[in-house]
C-alpha cells in the first residue's frame, strides 16, 4: 500500500510518502520565520503553510517518483495543534482526496508520533508496549494493547516536557527550541551542579507536572549574578535537564512492570533528547525491557508518521468523510 502523508499541525510543513514500512519520500520544511519571535506565532504559521504546502507536496511526488494516481490513500493530521495551521493540510489532502477520488484519513498527531517510533523499527511491534509521549505540547504515558489501541494512563497537568525545555532555554537566554539546546550544552556540564525539584503527585501516579521545574529556575537563576549564570551555563543546563528526564524514566518503568509490558517506546521531539535515550536504555537493560527507539528523523513533526499511521487504518478500511474538520484538542483515542 501506497500513502502520502501530510503534517501541518505547528511550524513544519511536512509531505511524505510511504510503502508499507519502507518511507519512499519525507520532505519537511522548517518555518524558520519564528526564531525571531521565540516561538512560534500561529498566522504567521498558517500563512506560511499556505505558501509551502502545493511545493512540499509536489516534491514528495518527485523524490519518490510516482504520480498521484498511484496511491491508494492519503493521511492527514486533522488535531491537536493550532487551527489555522491544522486547516491548510486537512482542505488540502480533502480537496487532492476528491481529485483523485482515493480514501483519506484524519490522523491525530500524537498517534502519528507513535508510529514514526515503530517507522523507525526493524521488527513488527509487539503488544502490549507502554508509550511516552514527549513533545512540545504533550507529556503522556500510552498502554497500547495493539495496534490503534491507546489507554491514556497519566499526563501533564500544565507544561509539557518539551515546554519546560523551550521555557528554561527562553530564561537562560538560549535560541528557540531551547530543547536541542539545552541538549547540547548538558553534554559538557555536571548533572548533579544543582538540584532542581522533581515533581512527585499524590495519587496521580502516571502524571506529570513541568511548571514548577520551570519557576525554579528562574528562581534559582534571580539568586545569582550573570558572571556565574555564565561560568556555569553548562552545568545548570545538565541539573535543569536531569530534573526533566528523571521523572519521565521512573515513571515510564513503573507503568511499563504494572501493566506488564516487555516493550518501551518513546516518541515525540524530545524522544531525540540524548539522556533521555540514554537513562532509558540503562534502565531497560537492568529491568530488562525492550526498548524502541525512533530514529532522529521521526521525533520532531514530521509527515512519514502520519502516512505510516493512516496506513494502519487504511488497512483496516478506517477512513475519514469530507465532512473532517480541523480539531485542534483532538485527545487520543483509540480508533478499533
Ligand atoms: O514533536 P515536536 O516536533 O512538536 C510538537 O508536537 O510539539 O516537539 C518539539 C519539542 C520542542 O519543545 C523541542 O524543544 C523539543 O521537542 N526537542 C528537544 C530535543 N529536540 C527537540 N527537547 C530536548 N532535547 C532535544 N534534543
Ligand atoms: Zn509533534
Amino acid at each position: 500500500m501506497i500513502v502520502l502523508g501530510v503534517e501541518t499541525s505547528c511550524d513544519e510543513t511536512s509531505a511524505a510518502i510511504i510503502s508499507d514500512n519502507s518511507v519512499l519520500a519525507s520532505v519537511v520544511s522548517s518555518q524558520e520565520i519564528h526564531s525571531q519571535f521565540g516561538g512560534v506565532v500561529p498566522e504567521l504559521a498558517s500563512r506560511a503553510h499556505v505558501r509551502l504546502i502545493v511545493p512540499v507536496v509536489e516534491k514528495a511526488f518527485k523524490d519518490a517518483g510516482i504520480t498521484k494516481q498511484e496511491i491508494d490513500g492519503l493521511a492527514v493530521t486533522y488535531g491537536p495543534g493550532l487551527v489555522g495551521a491544522l486547516l491548510v493540510g486537512v482542505n488540502y489532502v480533502k480537496g487532492l482526496a476528491l481529485a483523485l477520488n482515493k480514501p483519506f484519513i484524519g490522523v491525530n498527531h500524537i498517534e502519528g508520533h507513535i508510529y514514526g517510533n515503530l517507522l523507525s523499527q526493524q521488527e513488527d511491534v509487539k503488544f502490549p508496549i507502554i508509550f511516552l509521549i514527549v513533545s512540545g505540547g504533550h507529556t503522556q504515558i500510552v498502554l497500547m494493547q495493539d495496534h490503534l489501541t491507546y489507554t491514556i494512563l497519566g499526563k501533564t497537568r500544565d507544561d509539557a516536557v518539551g515546554e519546560a525545555f523551550d521555557k528554561g532555554g527562553k530564561l537562560l537566554g538560549l535560541g528557540y527550541p531551547g530543547g536541542p539546546e539545552i541538549d547540547r550544552l548538558a553534554q559538557e556540564g555536571d548533572p548533579e551542579f544543582h538540584r532542581f525539584p522533581r515533581a512527585v503527585l499524590k495519587n496521580d501516579t502516571y502524571g506529570f507536572s513541568y511548571s514548577g521545574l520551570k519557576t525554579s529556575l528562574l528562581v534559582y537563576l534571580n539568586g545569582i549574578d550573570e558572571q556565574e549564570k555564565k561560568v556555569h551555563l553548562n552545568d545548570i543546563c545538565a541539573s535543569y535537564q536531569a530534573a526533566a528526564v528523571d521523572v519521565l524514566v521512573t515513571k515510564t518503568i513503573k507503568a511499563a512492570r504494572e501493566y506488564k509490558a516487555k516493550q518501551i517506546g518513546i516518541a515525540g521531539g524530545v524522544a531525540a533528547n540524548s539522556l533521555l535515550r540514554s537513562q532509558l536504555q540503562l534502565a531497560c537493560d537492568k529491568h530488562k525491557f525492550n526498548l524502541y527507539l525512533p530514529d532522529l528523523v521521526y521525533c520532531t513533526d514530521n509527515a512519514a508518521m502520519i502516512a505510516r499511521a493512516g496506513l494502519e487504518h487504511l488497512k483496516r478500511n478506517i477512513v475519514s468523510p469530507q465532512s473532517l474538520n480541523a480539531f485542534p484538542s483532538l485527545i487520543l483515542e483509540s480508533a478499533v
